[in-house]
């Protein structure tokens, strides 16, 4: 999307420093709790990227403690980001402030108990409990060690780092709901995790999501400044990931027959006669597949595989639909894929001389001569539930 920040541009340029929104945080939360109201009951959880005076998640669920019934909640603080440049009051107002420590340590908050008699647990409860050894890396000794404790992680990670960070979080094997780009559906830590059903994405998918960004950020496009001088930036793409059990995953999608969609869906029917030239949902050259451009238009009486777009992602019931991969990854082509076609070496070799951008591990469908060469994009192979 034009004049938006994208999160890939943030992760080249190292530009971690934006801040969510408390109602982002809290519409995404309340879908958790309404499908299970115990969710966060005697739980731990850790924000690990998280200041209490610029983090919204750390607010969130400080103003929430009681009403969610939680145990502990763990907030550390990175010394090299943006947000430290302002002192929380928590930390300044405590015996043990150190101006130094300040800028070059980590710091720790945890919330667990009515420290200031005022018959409630909340924000003003906040405990700052000193400086970390280092920066407050997650990655470090101390933080992966709050991790183990933790059994819950919640954050808006730092993109440039989100490998990094879904690697540290399934180390843990923890619960988690975590923010990131919806491209990450697509990395070696998150897809195959996806198809066993042991990640799935958040209730929020896809989102342009506005994002609080940090002093030095640059406004262009629908940027503005607000009344208290803050800069709030727009970034598309946005999707929460977890592993915690929601509503949205068990909703069924409606669906048509084939032949109604082809009679009464005029997006698909151009999209198929423009495309392909064709009047019904084409097979793929190279996976014995069909091609489903929409996702409100995959057929309620088709048995076989289809290939539908990422965005499926966002309803997909794996009650109703078995996941079974994904278009682009050759290995899995190769070794794992029961319904993978490729054309003969030769036609491989004459696809990437008229086209060398051709992979045979993506999607096609035959041209006029014949050659697989009419690519499509990225593509998710789904199989009806049941289907014989
Ligand atoms: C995208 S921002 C989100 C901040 C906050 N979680 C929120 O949603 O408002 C990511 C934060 O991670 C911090 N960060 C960057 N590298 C980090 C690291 N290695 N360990 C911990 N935090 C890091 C950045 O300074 C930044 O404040």
């Amino acid at each position: 999307m034009a004049n938006n920040t994208s999160l890939g541009s943030a992760k080249e340029g190292k530009n971690d420093e934006f801040y969510t929104q408390y109602s982002d945080i809290e519409a995404e939360m309340n879908a958790y709790v309404e499908f299970n109201p115990d969710v966060f009951r005697d739980k731990t959880i850790l924000l690990p990227c998280d200041d209490p005076e610029w983090s919204n998640f750390t607010k969130y669920f400080a103003s929430n403690f009681e009403r969610f019934g939680l145990k502990k909640l763990i907030s550390t603080s990175y010394a090299k980001g943006a947000g430290n440049k302002q002192i929380t009051i928590f930390e300044l107002e405590s015996p043990i402030f150190d101006q130094d420590k300040h800028e070059t340590h980590g710091k720790l908050f945890t919330l667990t108990r009515d420290t200031n008699g005022s018959g409630r647990i909340d924000t003003d409860d906040i405990e700052f409990n000193g400086y970390l050894e280092g920066d407050g890396d997650f990655r470090s000794i101390e933080v992966t060690a709050l991790r183990d404790e933790a059994d819950i992680i919640i954050t808006n990670p730092p993109f440039s780092l989100f490998h990094d960070f879904m690697d540290w979080v399934a180390e843990g094997k923890k619960q988690f709901i975590i923010i990131g780009n919806i491209n990450a559906i697509k990395y070696r830590e998150i897809f195959p995790r996806i198809v066993k059903n042991e990640i799935w994405v958040g209730v929020h998918f896809n989102l342009t999501m506005e994002f609080i960004m940090s002093e030095d950020y640059e406004l262009k496009g629908k940027a503005f400044v607000d009344s208290e001088g803050k800069k709030h930036g727009f970034v598309p793409g946005v999707t929460w990931f977890t592993n915690i059990d929601h509503g949205t995953r068990h909703e069924m999608l409606a669906l048509d027959t084939r032949a109604h969609n082809l009679k009464f869906n005029k997006i698909l029917k151009s999209r198929l006669t423009e495309k392909f030239g064709v009047s019904d949902y084409p097979m793929y050259s190279n996976y014995d597949a069909m091609e489903v451009p929409l996702t409100e238009c995959i057929p309620s009486d088709y048995d076989g595989i289809m290939g539908v777009p990422i965005t499926f992602l966002g309803k997909y019931n794996p009650e109703q639909f078995e996941l079974l991969g994904m278009t682009g990854d050759v290995d899995w082509a190769n070794n794992e894929c029961s319904f993978f076609i490729p054309p003969s070496i030769d036609i491989q070799k004459k696809c990437k001389t008229i086209n060398k951008t051709w992979r045979v591990q993506k999607v096609y469908v035959n041209d006029e001569n014949g050659l697989p060469l009419i690519p499509i994009y990225d593509r998710l192979f789904i199989k009806r539930k049941g289907a014989k």
